[in-house]
């Protein structure tokens, strides 16, 4: 069983970090081989609409022709069994590195013949998505819209699941920051109380058992 678990977080110690090594834990756990990538490390950009992938007589289709560090993850991507992606939302949407990811990884996946999938394999896809929205707020604001936005990885032939970590803590210390329209009280408590049980859940996703 391959595990990779992509970071779509710039900060490699945070909330999405933390969620993504918990299910990076889970994963070991029951003996998969994994690997955690940080996609800010590396140097790459989204589709460049080059089309390669789409020409006639190509060797292989499902293949990013353009090359860039990211190209040995795609390759890697597409050799797993699960892929487990994380982002924090910015304005609404995963991080812009993330979605230059997704482009690169789905996009040769599709078939503008027939807009199946020319993938041959299966790849379940997990997603994990931190926020500032609380939970009772989530399925107003971003439900239907996320769900919308993670379609794409069903041209992986697998699953495609989203679990949301809401209102996270943004800062250690909010009294150092122009943040007035969060309490800081409030963040924390959720950080002790609902935190911890994401954690465990990023786990057990990790270990296939959730
Ligand atoms: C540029 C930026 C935009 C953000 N936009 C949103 C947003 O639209 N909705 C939201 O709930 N949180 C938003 N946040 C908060 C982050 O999603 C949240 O703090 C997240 O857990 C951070 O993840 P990290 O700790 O892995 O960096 C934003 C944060 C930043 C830096």
């Amino acid at each position: 069983m391959k595990t990779i678990i992509i970071n779509g977080s710039p900060r490699k110690i945070w909330n999405t970090a933390q969620i993504l090594k918990e299910a990076q834990k889970g994963a070991e756990s029951v003996g998969a081989e994994v690997e955690y990538v940080d996609l800010y490390d590396l140097k790459f950009t989204g589709c460049r609409s080059c089309l390669a992938c789409k020409r006639k007589g190509i060797e292989e289709h499902c293949k990013c022709y353009w090359k860039d560090e990211l190209s040995p993850v795609l390759e890697r991507v597409l050799q797993s069994d699960k892929l487990i992606v994380g982002s924090p939302i910015y304005f609404s949407e995963p991080t812009g590195v993330f979605r230059s990811f997704l482009e690169r990884i789905v996009f040769p996946a599709l078939s503008y013949n027939d807009y199946t999938s020319y993938f041959k394999g299966k790849v379940d896809v997990d997603v994990f998505l931190t926020m500032n929205v609380p939970e009772s707020m989530y399925e107003d604001l971003y439900g239907a819209k996320l769900k919308a936005y993670f379609e794409p990885f069903k041209f992986l032939n697998g699953s495609v699941r989203i679990f949301p970590v809401y209102d996270t803590l943004q800062v250690k210390d909010y009294s150092k920051y122009e943040m007035g329209s969060f309490s800081e009280e409030h963040k924390k408590e959720v950080r002790e109380t609902a935190f911890p049980k994401a954690l465990e859940r990023a786990f057990n996703v990790g270990a296939g058992k959730e």
